[in-house]
């Protein structure tokens, strides 16, 4: 009998036109999987093709909150992955319906088709949290892991890389704005974890390398405050801009109204999530549940961030026009 290649073996990626999707998709091109994209609109993730050659990488129409559409989209799938997630709710976009219903129909798909499954929850995710956000990514593991029991679970720290929301968000706000804020003095700690990372463990996991049944905590190399991240942004960018302590009740309030903007700034919910710590868990590194369990060695943003950034810089257009 001749041994099953990756290219005969076909892998569902739910939320696989996102951030951490291209990614994603990306190393399963590499390792010659065939992929199948699972998106609300499949028109949209067309910039996935050429991660891929010709054929390898296919768009399906499927909503998480659509208990039909995610099992069709899983029909004959050695693997499913769960990228799906929202920072804020809009409509029917819920963190229950999204995070935690649709997680389960995904991992109740996997189990039905029998299925891997990889699921993608956050650091920090915790039923007893005052954040719903961290709240519904806790019950989506619950409810995952009872449905498919041998599933692989990752919850990275912020994620960065050349697409992200972190880096390129207070970098932009550096050029436009004479101060940055620091919610509740920015003290809450990070452990920033670079795309290409998140995507080669999952990648590993795909490939059975992962333990089954197991929450992997991802994060980089470095734990930094936000303060140290807001310093390391402006010294990158090379920008001097104010620092200003913002208690958490001023933050509340002003994310009050910000909540309304169609992509709001922050949210009363993400200034919860600045409460607490978003770092690997001293229980997930004894257990070697961490990208060096996986045996990757994490990037720095050092090595990663100033090759995006840079447009960000005073100079950067006249550096770009010369280079
Ligand atoms: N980025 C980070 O720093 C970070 C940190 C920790 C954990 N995570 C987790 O990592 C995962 C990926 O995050 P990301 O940064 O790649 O997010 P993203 O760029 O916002 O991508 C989210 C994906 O989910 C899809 N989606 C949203 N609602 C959907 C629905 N109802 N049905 C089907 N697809 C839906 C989006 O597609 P459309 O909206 O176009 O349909 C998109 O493809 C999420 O679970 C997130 O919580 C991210």
């Amino acid at each position: 009998m001749t041994a099953r290649s990756n290219s005969d073996t076909l892998i569902t990626v739910y939320g696989g036109s996102g951030f951490l999707g291209r990614h994603v998709v990306r190393a399963l091109a590499k390792r010659d999987y065939r992929i199948r994209v699972a998106v609300r609109r499949p028109e949209l993730a067309n910039h996935l093709q050429p991660l891929g050659k010709v054929g390898q990488i296919h768009a399906v129409q499927a909503n998480i909150r659509n208990g039909a559409s995610v099992a069709a989209a899983a029909r004959d799938a050695s693997v499913l992955i769960n990228l799906v997630g929202i920072l804020f709710e809009r409509g029917r976009q819920r963190f229950d319906a999204v995070h935690t219903i649709g997680a389960e129909q995904v991992a109740l798909a996997a189990n039905a088709h029998g299925a891997r499954l990889v699921h993608v929850s956050a650091i920090g995710a915790d039923e007893a949290s005052p954040s719903r956000y961290a709240r519904s990514k806790a019950a989506a593991e619950r409810l995952v892991l009872s449905a498919q029991p041998t599933a692989n679970i990752m919850r990275p720290s912020i994620i960065f890389g050349p697409e992200d929301d972190f880096f390129n968000r207070f970098a932009a706000m550096a050029r436009l704005s004479p101060a940055l804020p620091l919610i509740g003095g920015g003290k809450a700690r990070f452990q920033p974890v670079f795309v290409g990372d998140v995507a080669t463990a999952i990648a590993i996991a795909v490939a059975g390398n992962a333990r089954a049944c197991t929450i992997y905590e991802l994060g980089g190399p470095d734990v930094r405050s936000f303060k140290q991240l807001m310093q390391y942004v402006l010294t990158t960018i090379e920008r001097k801009r104010l620092l200003v302590p913002l208690p958490f009740f001023v933050a509340k309030l002003q994310a009050m109204a910000l909540q309304f903007m169609p992509t709001p700034l922050l949210t009363p919910d993400q200034v919860e999530l600045l409460r607490v710590d978003n770092v690997v868990s001293e229980a997930a590194k004894a257990e070697g549940r961490t990208l060096h369990g996986l045996g990757i060695e994490p990037e720095p943003i050092e090595a990663i961030v100033p090759s995006y950034v840079w447009r960000f810089r005073k100079t950067g257009q006249f550096r770009n026009r010369i280079a």
